[in-house]
């Protein structure tokens, strides 16, 4: 396979001084005479992971594959938890998760399956329920949580003595549990391999917890223990976070203690299944069937002997969004072996493949600029995720992509760099996104855990595909994207209305009978009357896109066409409008318009930073106003 930009030679590389730095990107997937100089062997080594993860920071540090759909980490009980860590060591942890976002608003996301191991010395009253259970870190010398994290890594020691480490696959995460040797002196140990546990052998004791997701919204949850292996399964329904639906999710939780008895599963010593009265011990099954919108908390808890040489559990957990075995089979498939080191080193691999497509050379001094640069490429590799195979709708062997949080977020700046970087990626996440416009009508927009989520402004997957389009027509077929396929996603979203245009699509009839989107326009299928000035205009900002690939295909019909309609974004310049009392630095803006024509007046400051009346311009169905701008004021409304 052959990719590369559609002019000039692939090898042919984008410079752009950075503060008196330079950035040289070089092309992924060259053929094998262009020779491909990476300078860095680690460049994960420059990863801070920790960037953002204070003060509603709502970054990810912890374990993940590039895109992967599993990312493995702390949880905190932060109130800005939702990409579930907190670095502000005042915050306890209430287990470590194997589903979050990077750097998303709504309600906390996913944060499914709270894992915790627990100093407890009774395993009837060892405390269970979320808020019972919850534990500080240890702090380092200078006060920070002692916490450490790099690319497919992270690890905490918590302030029971217990070392939390996890690595990930794409679908499967593993953790390590290293319990603390006993206070005081004590006799060594025996290792003897015909008694390897006797009455004084370390046992581990961990929670399962299959209900507290970030938000708390689990219905109806199962959990199932086998006594025999300790495999745990269960699965529960949960509320997505920037949007109406529910979604339900499914874990396989088996055990390994490493050095006993080689690959033989390890029978828990105790375990049972708990709700919110505690655990019952040797229960096998827990249900709890809700009403309503009803919320129930459910887990299971087991102890397991441990190797007093190793004094070690590792966990691992498979994930699925189609059914329990479906979760096993990922985990059996992803991780046969337990094999902690092996996995991790596997993930940094599959990062500094990813991140070793830009090299950069600078000048001296100027150290932090790399850690930043590889930083922030890491981050930019976390969504939208690969949950291939795991789409609950509709099967397809084509690539299924979610965590599209939002398209209206991302289609300026993350899909050009990936044009510039990855276009393998880019060209895996279209052919994604062009499914589910086929099965479901319309491109993606702000796609969360399988369920469709607010729009923010237009139809913001048509910017997207064109920008592929436009950088790799010639590669299109080489990609695996249809030329087709991608123009007939477009149209869908120019041309047809869905039945609920506040999820996807566009509001497109009024669009192409008004050429505007009339503020006092009432109709069925959305928030009437909202954000109707930034609709319009993305709207207008899709067209033109469109245009630019119907030009490319030599549909010159279309591409004059949808040029027009890209002019529209005019018919909302107000050029007389001032400020309201009398004229200011201000003259002219976009308004909102009328069916009958006329503008409804919106002083020209408004969601500035000088706006006097402060408006939020937030998403919100009753802001009327017209725009949509996100000022960032508060970190509430931060997507
Ligand atoms: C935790 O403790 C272990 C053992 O003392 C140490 O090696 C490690 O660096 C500590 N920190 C983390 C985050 O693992
Ligand atoms: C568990 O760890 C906490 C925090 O260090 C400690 O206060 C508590 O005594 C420990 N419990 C047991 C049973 O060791
Ligand atoms: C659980 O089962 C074990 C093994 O049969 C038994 O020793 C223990 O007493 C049981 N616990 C309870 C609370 O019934
Ligand atoms: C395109 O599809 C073919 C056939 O399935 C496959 O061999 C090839 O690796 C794919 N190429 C890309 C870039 O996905
Ligand atoms: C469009 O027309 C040009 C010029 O005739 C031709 O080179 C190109 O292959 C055509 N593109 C498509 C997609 O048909």
């Amino acid at each position: 396979m052959h990719a590369g930009p559609p002019h000039g030679h692939p090898s042919s590389l984008l410079r752009a001084s950075l503060i008196a730095m330079l950035l040289v990107l070089m092309w992924l997937g060259l053929s094998q005479d262009d020779a491909c100089v990476v300078a860095q062997p680690d460049p994960a080594q420059y990863v801070n992971m920790f960037i953002g993860t204070t003060n509603d920071g709502h970054v990810f540090p912890g374990a993940t594959r590039p895109h992967g759909m599993v990312k493995v980490g702390m949880d905190t009980d932060s109130p800005g938890n939702h990409a579930g860590y907190d670095a502000d060591p005042v915050y306890r942890v209430m287990g470590f998760s194997q589903l979050h976002d990077d750097g998303t608003g709504g309600g906390v996301p996913l944060s499914n399956f709270k894992i915790l191991p627990s100093n407890c010395s009774s395993f009837t009253e060892c405390p269970t329920s979320l808020y019972a259970r919850k534990v500080l870190r240890a702090l380092l010398p200078n006060g920070s949580p002692d916490d450490a994290a790099s690319p497919g890594y992270f690890a905490s020691n918590l302030s029971t003595g217990i070392r939390v480490e996890m690595t990930a696959t794409r679908r499967t995460s593993l953790q390590r549990h290293t319990f603390p040797a006993p206070a005081g002196p004590s006799s060594p140990p025996s290792a003897s391999p015909s008694s390897p546990y006797s009455h004084d052998i370390p046992h581990g004791i961990v929670n399962v917890d299959i209900s507290n997701d970030g938000q708390i919204s689990s219905q109806s949850p199962s959990v199932y223990i086998n006594p025999h292996t300790g495999r745990v399964t269960g699965g529960s329904s949960f509320q997505a976070s920037f949007g109406p639906g529910r979604y339900k999710v499914y874990a396989c939780v088996d055990f390994h203690v490493p050095g006993a008895r080689g690959a033989v599963p390890v029978a828990p010593s105790q375990y049972g299944a708990w709700s919110d009265t505690g655990v019952v011990e040797n229960t096998t099954v827990g249900t709890q069937v809700t009403q309503g919108n009803a919320y129930a908390s459910l887990g299971a808890l087991l102890s397991f002997p441990l190797d007093p040489r190793t004094r070690t559990l590792l966990v691992r957990t498979g994930v699925s969004f189609i059914s329990t075995e479906q979760a096993c089979s990922n985990a059996e498939e992803e991780i046969p072996t337990f094999d902690f080191e092996g996995v991790q080193r596997a993930a940094r691999a599959e990062w500094n493949e990813v991140l070793g497509t830009v090299d950069m050379e600078m000048a001296e001094g100027l150290e932090d600029t790399r850690v930043l640069m590889y930083s922030s490429l890491y981050r930019s590799h976390i969504s939208p995720a690969d949950y291939s195979g795991e789409n609950p709708s509709w099967s397809s062997p084509e690539p299924y992509y979610d965590s599209f949080y939002c398209n209206w977020d991302t289609y300026r700046t993350l899909y050009p760099l990936y044009s510039l970087h990855d276009p393998e990626r880019y060209a895996h996440i279209v052919r994604g996104m062009i499914n589910i416009q086929q099965h479901e009508g319309w491109l993606p927009e702000c796609r969360g855990a399988t369920q469709m989520q607010f729009i923010q402004g237009g139809s913001s997957g048509d910017p997207i595909l064109a920008e592929f389009y436009v950088k790799f027509a010639k590669f299109s077929e080489g990609l695996n994207v249809s030329a087709l396929a991608l123009y007939n996603a477009l149209l869908a979203d120019a041309e047809a209305t869905p039945s609920n245009w506040d999820l996807q699509g566009r509001e497109a009839d009024a669009w192409k009978k008004y050429n505007f989107i009339p503020w006092d326009l009432w109709e069925l299928g959305g928030s009437n009357g909202a954000r109707t000035v930034s609709r319009a205009l993305e709207y207008a900002y899709g067209d033109f896109t469109i245009a630019q690939v119907a030009q490319l295909l030599n549909k010159s019909d279309d591409a004059a066409k949808y040029a027009q309609r890209a002019e529209n974004f005019l018919t909302l310049w107000d050029p007389t409008v001032d400020m309201p009392d009398g004229p200011g630095s201000v003259k002219g803006m976009f308004q909102p318009r009328l069916l009958d024509g006329t503008y409804r007046y919106v002083d020209p400051r408004h969601c500035s930073p000088n706006d006097p009346t402060h408006s939020t311009c937030y998403l919100d169905p009753n802001a009327l106003d017209g725009f949509y701008e996100e000022l960032h004021r508060s970190s509430r409304f931060h997507h």
